[in-house]
């Protein structure tokens, strides 16, 4: 099911940038919906009313280049507003006339730039002295103005740095408004889209859930649909916002794996049954995952066995519901955008991360993705308008085959309940502190290593746990939070003295890369 909100928006044509996702939220979270299109598919049916602006992103090509990019220059003639930032600026400058080559001294990091003019995008962005910090990360640079361009500020090395064709409502930047770097950048996309473009604010988490429960109950009419419901944000989000505009034609069904955190499965069944009387299929699987998990220490494997079982237990527990038609699935934004394959790289395979991507094609049913056009905090975001707990909006991030890739080697029910203590202790400490919001994911892990202690006046022989706490943008990359020694004393105490089978605890300083976030 495909859901494109007939609403107004700013369109951002993706070159592939890493900021082009940032340029997006951007723009929404100044109240304005944007959506990203990568510039190969400029070519394709495009509905031009809708859009009262374009933004060009950056990105790692040259536009000297030619074969590389063959930009299609028909959004030029279009007659809406285009901002071009960085790459964008170097396009827009080539197709009009301008030039474009490598730059003497490439300019990376903060640069100053200073004012030489009035324009509407620049109104209330620079400080009192005409000079504001902004962020530059370019090779290439304009050497010559395109026609009916003029310059409103310059950098010492990089002389266009904002220009404006004031008739045409074109301009370009060759800094990044869009990154926190950048001194009131914010100011520089708000004038753009308000003052220049003209839109109006559309977009809100209110407006949201009214427009998508309008678009499912459209979509879905009198069929039923499934959904797997693991207790995570995104889950959680779309089976509420299902239930909300089709009630009792919803179904959850929730598998109890065994990995889970300690207490989730209760708390799923007490929200979703309980609370909002949702339709939903408890299904206690953990012996089964255990028993085909004996013995099994490769992390590819564990991933396998998981994901199989999973869908095979969904699947037989799915039948008994009768003409089901729609499975619900909570793909976001980020998962769906092109961008990542603009510059034709392919990343290797790290992981096989388990999701539910499988089963439509095997149980022939077609999906709902209400959250198709969201990113992450707006999910959030509409978590909260929905009704749902802070808890369950909030929390941090959970991998599909749970508890099990945090326990290299082994798997054992003793290890996992030890595990499960640990990690309850971390994270109640974690909220007690203030520090849960401050952290984008954090979990224990159970070593499969045992090291001698000495607890009173005897021996101990007990694993050892590890700690793990990041922060994060979109999980892509990550860096350790820094916690005060106190912290940290008083987790490692209170994990050794309370939970029997752990006598030692450690704190994993690594940042992805060269880790990822879970161990295995
Ligand atoms: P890594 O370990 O790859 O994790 O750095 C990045 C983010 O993805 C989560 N993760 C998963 N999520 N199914 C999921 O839904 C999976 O199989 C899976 N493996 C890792 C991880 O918790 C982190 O947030």
């Amino acid at each position: 099911m495909s859901l494109k909100y007939g609403l107004s928006k700013i369109l951002i044509v993706d070159f592939g940038s890493q900021f082009t996702q940032l340029i997006a939220r951007r723009i929404r979270e100044l109240g304005v919906y944007s959506e990203i299109i990568s510039h190969k598919k400029l070519k394709s049916k495009i509905d031009k009313k809708s859009i009262k602006g374009i933004i060009l992103s950056g990105g790692p090509l040259n536009v000297y280049q030619s074969k590389k990019v063959k930009f299609n220059n028909v959004i030029l003639k279009w007659g809406i507003p285009i901002l071009g930032i960085c790459f964008g600026h170097q396009v827009i400058s080539k197709q009009l006339g301008g030039r474009v080559k490598q730059a003497k001294s490439r300019e990376f990091g903060l640069a100053t730039l200073k004012k030489l003019k009035n324009s509407d995008l620049t109104k209330k962005f620079f400080k009192k002295n005409s000079s504001n910090n902004v962020w530059m990360s370019h090779a290439d640079e304009v050497t010559k103005l395109a026609n009916g361009f003029k310059v409103i500020a310059k950098t010492e090395t990089s002389k266009y740095s904002i220009v404006e064709n004031l008739s045409k409502k074109f301009y370009g930047i060759q800094f990044h408004p869009e990154v926190t770097h950048t001194e009131r950048g914010n100011i520089i996309l708000k004038n753009f889209i308000f003052s220049i473009c003209k839109i109006k604010r559309n977009w809100s988490s209110k407006n949201q859930k009214k427009i998508l429960i309008q678009e499912i109950k459209k979509n879905v009419g009198n069929s039923k649909v499934i959904c797997a419901l693991s207790g995570g944000v995104d889950s959680s989000v779309v089976a509420k916002l299902i239930h909300n505009a089709i009630g009792k034609q919803l179904t959850c069904i929730f598998v109890n794996t065994g990995l889970l955190r300690k207490n989730e499965e209760i708390q799923v069944v007490k929200t979703f049954r309980r609370k909002f009387k949702i339709n939903l299929i408890y299904v206690d699987a953990k012996k089964l995952f255990i028993n085909k998990l004996k013995k099994i220490t490769d992390p590819e494997r564990k991933r396998k066995i998981i994901g199989n079982l999973f869908i095979k237990i969904f699947e037989k527990h799915s039948k008994k519901i009768k003409n089901v038609k729609f499975l619900a699935q909570g793909t976001l934004y980020p998962d769906l955008i092109e961008s990542k394959s603009v510059t034709g790289s392919q990343t290797s395979k790290i992981k096989s991360h388990h999701n539910v991507g499988g089963l439509p094609k095997k149980m022939k049913l077609k999906l709902v993705e209400p959250l198709r056009l969201l990113f992450k905090d707006e999910v959030r975001k509409l978590g909260l308008e929905l009704k749902l707990s802070k808890d369950i909006v909030l929390r941090h991030p959970f991998p599909g085959p749970g508890l099990a890739i945090r326990m290299p080697g082994e798997i054992s029910e003793s290890k996992i309940k030890i595990l499960q203590e640990a990690d309850h202790i971390f994270i109640s400490l974690l909220i007690k502190h203030n520090l849960y919001k401050k952290i984008w994911q954090a979990y224990a892990a159970l070593l499969p290593v045992k090291t001698v202690g000495v607890m009173g006046d005897n021996r101990t022989y007990e694993y050892m746990c590890s700690l793990r706490a990041i922060t994060s943008e979109d999980g892509m990359t990550a860096d350790f939070y820094y916690f005060s020694r106190e912290f940290m004393q008083l987790v490692s105490n209170k994990i050794v003295n309370n939970i029997k089978g752990i006598n030692r605890v450690v704190f994993d300083i690594t940042s992805k890369p060269p880790s990822t976030i879970e161990l295995e």
